[in-house]
């Protein structure tokens, strides 16, 4: 054996491991406005940071120990001060923008809890559901992506598509599917308030939170959300734009939930996909955001999908298998667009 090779994944390890200590880290810097209590302040003792935060002392010392051990801070020993360089801060106590990272932070407790659940899966088969995952999951799964929806959303993707935009403008029907918590529906109707929206999906939580959310942002008489799947749904009208948002690779039955959506549009309608970024083939996936995808995959989207006697295809579910399964539901058009994203993909697709 090459005692090198073992050595430097030994490392690998270790440095593995401290990723998933620093997520957990900074999980609580996020959650308990850590980030924001030093943003843009320069060097802090760590009694300033108590005070910024007023959170624990003892708490507060040791994770400003851990997480510059992480290199999440810049540490001074001679000043025994600790800094959150304005590049960092950028990323970290951004909430709302499309560059805030944070919403990672809240999703790698939640995919790391249900492990058991999953190795138990790995031996009896079936999976976990969505629903066993709790309301801590639909936040993070909402935190993660809400930045991107709300900067994004209206200003660049859907121009893409100004068929559409003008379609909407001119009072046209919109139907998020696997809304959750109904963000996607939110900005939508915040951008186009001629547009008639509504939000499906079957989780009565994530419902239950959009519907919150919708009347506390003053949407509540705007936009409709609905507790039901594609299947039970009965539309008063067709609709002229159906979203489905990170969740085609979640479907228990994706070629039967395409070809309901497929019936819900207008002869003119267009399906927007917003899938995952990751390759047809493994090798293409071999990065860290593969890793992070696969882990997605086993602890949330695959498990869900194999809960409900689904497929699992699985947080990579790639370009192809998209297409093939647009196509296996009857769509006759399909289009990857050419949409610029570091994470996700993007696909229109006409009856
Ligand atoms: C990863 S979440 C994405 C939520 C939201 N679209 C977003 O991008 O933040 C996937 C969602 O798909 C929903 N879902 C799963 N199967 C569904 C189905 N057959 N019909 C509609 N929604 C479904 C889940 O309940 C969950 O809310």
């Amino acid at each position: 054996m090459d005692k090198d090779k073992i050595k430097s994944f030994a490392e690998k390890v270790y440095g593995d491991m401290a990723g998933a200590m620093a997520m957990g880290m900074a999980y609580i810097g996020v959650e308990k406005g850590l980030f924001r209590a030093m943003a843009g302040k320069g060097a802090m003792t760590s009694a300033d940071v108590v005070a910024a935060s007023a959170l624990q002392p003892r708490y507060v010392e040791e994770w400003l120990a851990g997480m510059t051990a992480a290199g999440y801070l810049e540490y001074d020993p001679d000043a025994t001060t600790f800094q959150l360089p304005d590049e960092y801060s950028y990323l970290l106590a951004s909430e709302g923008t499309d560059h805030f990272m944070g919403g990672l932070f809240h999703f790698a407790p939640v995919a790391l809890s249900i492990a058991p659940k999953v190795a138990d899966a790995f031996e009896n088969g079936g999976g976990v559901k969505f629903e066993e995952c709790g309301p801590e999951c639909v936040k993070a799964l909402d935190l993660m992506n809400s930045g991107q929806y709300e900067q994004r959303l209206p200003s660049y993707w859907l121009a893409q598509m100004p068929d559409v935009v003008e379609r909407l403008e001119a009072g046209g029907r919109v139907l998020d599917v696997g809304c959750g918590v109904g963000r996607v529906a939110t900005t939508i109707a915040k951008a186009i308030p001629d547009a008639i929206v509504i939000g499906l999906d079957p989780d009565r939580e994530s419902i239950r939170q959009a519907r919150e959310a919708a009347s506390a942002a003053g949407l509540g008489e705007r936009v409709t959300f609905v507790a039901n799947t594609t299947r039970d749904y009965e539309a008063e009208e067709p609709f002229d734009l159906i979203t489905a948002f990170d969740c085609v690779h979640d479907f228990a039955e994706p070629v039967a939930t395409l070809e309901e959506v497929r019936s819900l549009l207008s002869p003119e309608g267009t399906l927007f996909i917003v899938e995952p970024r990751a390759g047809d083939r493994l090798e293409e996936n071999i990065h860290p955001l593969g890793a992070v995808y696969y882990g997605f995959s086993l602890f949330h989207c695959m498990t869900q999908s194999l809960a409900n006697g689904g497929p699992g295809l699985g947080t990579c579910m790639g370009p192809a298998k998209t297409e093939a399964l647009v196509r296996q539901a009857g769509f006759s058009r399909f289009e990857r667009l050419g949409i610029r994203s570091q994470t996700h993909l993007f696909y229109a697709a006409k009856t």
